[in-house]
């Protein structure tokens, strides 16, 4: 019985070593990496020396999240709201982006890493999307896990453009009304052919999605935790995956 492994105190890295074993890993984890601005705070720090340090703890739970044989990590980078921040603060976040890429790629490219951003890309400024492009294409044959990177990406805002290219799709006489259902509809979106999120998880002690994978998100399980980003550590992931493994979900039905 998969359940016996679970919650006997035996430290987190066995537990979840358990829960690969059990067969019980999810598939798709995504992660809405928030609270770096307070950690910094508590530290008496700039904001983006909590960006920074997020850096740091996303490269380890990447290889942690390939090394328990999750299929598909997305991280929520930037909303399409995170526009309303202050200038500075944005400008250092896609600086942040461009420095991640240029020193990580190669390695993940060598760790058998696919990286994929997914969000309204085109409005990035031109050089970032030249490195995702990049970064795209040198990684797309990887199968070790694929890392979606959601940046300017809003749940609404891709709902939205795909109902616009379906629309587009019918007015050409390519698909018709009818044929639009929920398997259809997926096929639009940015993450096309990706099996559903089975976990989210949210560091930082707020209990929202903040527009993150509102589709993709429909049967979820959630974990929250209030550890700060920057301070979340691939233990704890592991007691989340721990925790999701012990879950008994339903999906509607008895
Ligand atoms: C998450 O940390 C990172 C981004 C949104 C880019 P925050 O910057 O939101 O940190 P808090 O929530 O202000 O602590
Ligand atoms: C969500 O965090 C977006 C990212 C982690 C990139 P926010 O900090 O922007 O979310 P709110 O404003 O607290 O909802
Ligand atoms: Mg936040």
């Amino acid at each position: 019985m998969w359940k016996k492994f679970f919650g006997r105190g035996k430290d987190n890295a066995d537990v979840a070593e358990a829960a690969v074993e059990a067969g019980r890993v999810p598939r798709h984890v995504a992660i809405i990496m928030d609270g770096n601005g307070r950690w910094a705070k508590a530290k008496g720090l700039m904001r983006t020396a909590g960006h920074r340090e997020g850096v740091g703890t996303l490269k380890k739970i990447l290889r942690k999240a390939k090394d328990m044989g999750i299929e598909v990590l997305t991280v929520y980078a930037f909303s399409t709201e995170n526009w309303k921040r202050p200038a500075a603060e944005v400008d250092f976040l896609m600086a942040l982006f461009s420095e991640y890429l240029q020193k990580e790629v190669r390695n993940m490219y060598e760790e058998n890493v696919c990286i994929k951003f997914i969000g309204k890309t085109n409005e990035l400024s031109p050089a970032l999307q030249k490195e995702i492009a990049a970064a795209q294409e040198l990684t797309k044959d990887n199968d070790g896990i694929l890392f979606n990177v959601a940046a300017n990406y809003g749940g609404r805002d891709e709902i939205c453009r795909a109902a616009r290219q379906i629309a587009r799709a019918v007015q050409k006489g390519e698909l018709t009304a009818n044929e639009i259902d929920e398997a259809v509809f997926e096929n639009y979106l940015d993450t096309a052919g990706v099996p559903p999120v089975d976990l989210v998880i949210r560091t930082s002690g707020d209990l929202r999605l903040s527009n993150f994978l509102l589709w993709q998100a429909a049967y979820a399980e959630f974990y929250f935790t209030d550890t700060n980003w920057p301070d979340f550590s691939p233990e704890e992931f592991a007691a989340a995956i721990n925790n999701f493994a012990a879950r008994d979900r339903r999906f509607g039905g008895l």
